[in-house]
């Protein structure tokens, strides 16, 4: 039979499958809100976030006015996701593309952008906007220098907001069949917010337009104010947030912003993957926490839809790794546990114990490989005493026999124990000259062991 291509359904390239996400209503996390909120999730795209969007416009707009050439080569300053929605048009297009990227950016979306050819430079975090080795600056430099390329610029692109004018707008409005009333999003560029807020208001001039913005960032103060404190401040959000206000983003759109922590962004990333089943970055958990903050005062009439920008793939070395979480203290909960001591430890098991007929040198051996200095005695599941290294020295050097004398002939009483769920303090109040480690139990099992080093550590940490 002949080939007929027409019978066939198919996208011509990788770019028409660019927009059309789903709307997913959320059911956990917004227990005991009256509205109804809806995910607008975007990393339904191609290139996993909202920013393949502005991609294709910003290339074929270049096209057009000449200023793109083949062979062209395509800069931007990116957190990463801009980049990658212009790697993938490059690809197609065959463009070559270099990135800048502040150091804060996860390593996943660097390895990403290289895995599609780009090239990609690292520059500090800590810099303001305007200084020559911010990410802006050095792209608007490479461009100066390199013959037949574009600066995407979609700081000040007005095909950014244009993209979303076009398509997130119009989508989320016929999604919700015309009936949204509310519209909540985070500010990177505030190409999104903007285009999109604009084509909602368009529509009904009554709904509201939230942006959701880190705490550290100047644009909630700047929206209040007109003006904001040239304190730079960081935080570890990556693709939100500004310490100055972009040229694309128009407030006249927005109509109030809600300011959310780091802290509050990435537990609620993580809520929103294990409770939603929706795994996120975190600017969406950004999004999110605003959302929920916001809808407290909203009635069961209300519809609100929240824009989550990103997958959490691109944050599996940061949001969703633990050690990331607890060095950046993210993970701390409300109260301070003995449990939680014991699972944030370091390069030290959790519990080296020693059986009262082993003999002080198998003892002594354990405390040397494991590098701690002090092991509860335990008889099948009993604490039945303690040793400690100087104890166990002085003994055998007193007597060298010692050692091989059992455990318990030579065995202090044991350790105090605290349940893992009583609060640090508890366990602190018995940390003396005494007694150098508490026990910790689960019901009446010990699970772990807390020493004073440990409780110190996890301190200065
Ligand atoms: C992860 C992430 N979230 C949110 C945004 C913000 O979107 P916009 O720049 O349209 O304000 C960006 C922008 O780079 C982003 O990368």
């Amino acid at each position: 039979m002949p080939k007929d291509l027409s019978k066939i359904k198919y996208h011509e390239t990788i770019l028409s499958t660019v927009g059309q996400t789903p709307l997913v209503r959320l059911n956990k996390i917004t227990k005991g809100l009256k509205p109804s909120v809806f995910a607008k999730v975007e990393f339904f795209n191609p290139g996993g976030s909202v920013k393949d969007r502005i991609g294709i416009g910003i290339i074929e707009e270049a096209e057009r006015e000449g200023r793109l050439k083949p062979g062209g080569t395509i800069v931007e300053a990116t957190s990463g996701n801009t980049g990658l929605g212009l790697a993938i048009a490059a690809a197609v297009k065959g463009y070559h593309c270099i990135f800048t990227m502040p150091d804060k950016m996860s390593i996943e979306k660097i390895r990403l952008l290289r895995a599609f050819g780009a090239e990609v430079i690292v520059t500090p975090t800590a810099v303001p906007h305007e200084s020559p080795e911010s990410y802006t600056e050095v792209a608007k430099r490479i461009v100066r220098e390199t013959p037949n390329s574009i600066l995407a610029n979609q700081y000040y692109n007005p095909k950014n907001p244009e993209a979303h004018y076009l398509t997130t707008g119009p989508e989320i409005w016929e999604q919700t069949g015309g009936q949204i009333t509310h519209f909540v999003c985070g500010i990177g560029t505030g190409g999104t917010i903007t285009g999109t807020g604009r084509y909602l208001k368009e529509k009904n001039p009554a709904i509201k337009v939230i942006g959701i913005d880190p705490k550290g960032s100047v644009l909630r103060e700047y929206f209040y104010t007109k003006k904001f404190s040239p304190v730079f401040k960081t935080y570890k959000v990556e693709g939100i947030g500004q310490d100055y206000v972009p040229g694309v983003l128009q407030f006249q759109f927005v109509d109030d912003v809600i300011e959310v922590t780091d802290r509050e962004s990435f537990l609620m990333a993580r809520r929103m993957t294990r409770e939603e089943g929706i795994f996120v970055g975190g600017s969406a958990g950004t999004a999110m926490a605003g959302a929920l903050k916001y809808a407290e005062r909203l009635s069961g009439d209300d519809i609100v839809v929240v824009l989550l920008p990103d997958t959490g793939e691109r944050y599996l070395s940061k949001i969703y790794n633990d050690d990331w979480m607890r060095e950046n203290r993210f993970l701390i909960p409300e109260k301070i546990t003995i449990g939680y001591v014991l699972e944030s430890k370091r390069g030290v098991p959790v519990l080296v114990s020693i059986d009262p007929a082993a003999t002080v040198r198998k003892a002594l051996d354990l405390i040397n490989e494991h590098n701690v200095s002090q092991l509860p005695v335990i008889d099948n599941g009993t604490v039945v005493g303690s040793v400690d290294e100087s104890d166990l020295m002085s003994a055998v050097i007193a007597n060298p026999a010692t050692f091989d004398a059992p455990v318990s002939t030579v065995m202090k009483p044991p350790f105090p124990s605290v349940g893992r769920d009583e609060p640090i303090n508890h366990a602190i109040a018995f940390l003396s000259k005494k007694h150098p480690a508490v026990l910790v139990e689960d019901g009446k099992k010990v699970v772990g062991i807390v020493t004073r080093y440990d409780v110190i550590e996890y301190m200065s940490r």
